[in-house]
């Protein structure tokens, strides 16, 4: 345990003690946190979270600064929100910076990558390829069934397969690397309706892509995906009760995940903790086996 730990948590137990503000408690429970990553420490690592201005990046953006890294914050155009997960990650005394590319053009992918790479942040070794197309809320929930297909094919499908292959040649070259993508669990089992089609098509390329690359970039750089269940995101927050009922009945730790749920196991999955696994996608679907 570090001295700046010890002293900040004395420090911590005699003010909480003694009624200060909510905003000086939460920013010393920060600094306690940031001080003391412990269990899958990234300090010293740099990590890019494509799709971090919300739902599970910005949870996983924040957990991996939790962790010790810096964190490039990664969206489309929701910039404020991007930047707001910046200052959160600042706060937790970690350096951040905000990106905006649309990872549906590949222009905008390749000059993404670059500019990570070369960003102030340093070399990112850790890469999570986490963004996807809303297709259920929005203006895109109106689109046809064809236009949805394609939206997914060009930013989950391409784009993933654009970052891996650009960034993946780059951690090779630096000798070490992490790359995580996000699949979906019901991907090879299966579900009803246009959704559960096309995010199939989507999140199969994504699982299979996920086990070619770890073959491509062994050894020096590690590939897996995590596999979410019901997690309760945007469309999840808006679900009505026949979908929460859904939701309960087909996961037996009886609850919908919660974007932090994912973090976690982010966190693990792109430290040295977890350097002997590669090549895996792994559920975190609260137990659903079907
Ligand atoms: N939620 C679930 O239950 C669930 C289950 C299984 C898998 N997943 C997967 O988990 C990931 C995150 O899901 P979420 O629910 O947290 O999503 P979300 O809250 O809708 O966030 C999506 C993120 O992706 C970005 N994005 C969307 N289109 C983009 C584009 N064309 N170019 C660049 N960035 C783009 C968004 O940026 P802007 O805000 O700027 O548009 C946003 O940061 C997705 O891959 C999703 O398929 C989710």
């Amino acid at each position: 345990m570090n001295l700046e730990f010890r002293l900040l948590r004395a420090f911590a137990a005699e003010r909480l003690n003694s009624g200060l503000s909510q905003e000086f408690e939460s920013h010393v429970w920060c600094r306690l946190v940031s001080s003391h990553p412990g269990f899958a420490d990234l300090t010293a690592r740099t990590a890019v979270v494509t799709g971090s201005s919300s739902g599970i990046g910005r949870a996983i953006a924040l957990e991996l600064a939790a962790a010790g890294a810096d964190v490039v914050v990664h969206c489309r155009r929701s910039v404020g929100r991007a930047e707001q997960v910046a200052t959160a990650v600042r706060d937790l005394g970690r350096r951040a910076a905000v990106i905006a590319a649309d990872l549906g053009d590949v222009q905008d992918c390749e000059q993404f990558v670059n500019e990570c790479w070369e960003s102030e942040l340093g070399r990112p070794s850790i890469w999570v390829n986490n963004a996807g197309a809303d297709l259920l809320t929005g203006d895109a929930a109106s689109m046809s069934y064809a236009e949805k297909l394609h939206r997914l094919y060009e930013v989950d499908v391409r784009g993933t397969v654009l970052l891996s292959r650009a960034i993946g040649r780059r951690m090779i070259d630096l000798g070490r690397g992490v790359i995580l993508n996000i699949g979906w669990d019901q991907a090879d089992r299966g579900m009803e309706g246009d959704s559960g089609e096309l995010f199939s098509v989507s999140k199969n390329a994504i699982m299979g892509l996920t086990r070619s690359l770890a073959l491509s970039l062994a050894p020096a750089v590690r590939v897996n995906a995590i596999a979410p269940g019901w997690i309760r995101t945007a469309w999840g927050e808006q679900a009505g009760d026949e979908w929460h009922q859904r939701v309960l009945r087909e996961t037996p730790l009886d609850r919908w995940g919660e974007p932090q749920d994912i973090a976690k196991l982010a966190r693990f999955l792109v430290s040295d903790e977890a350097s002997y696994i590669t090549g895996q996608v792994i559920n975190a679907n609260g137990g659903a086996v079907r």
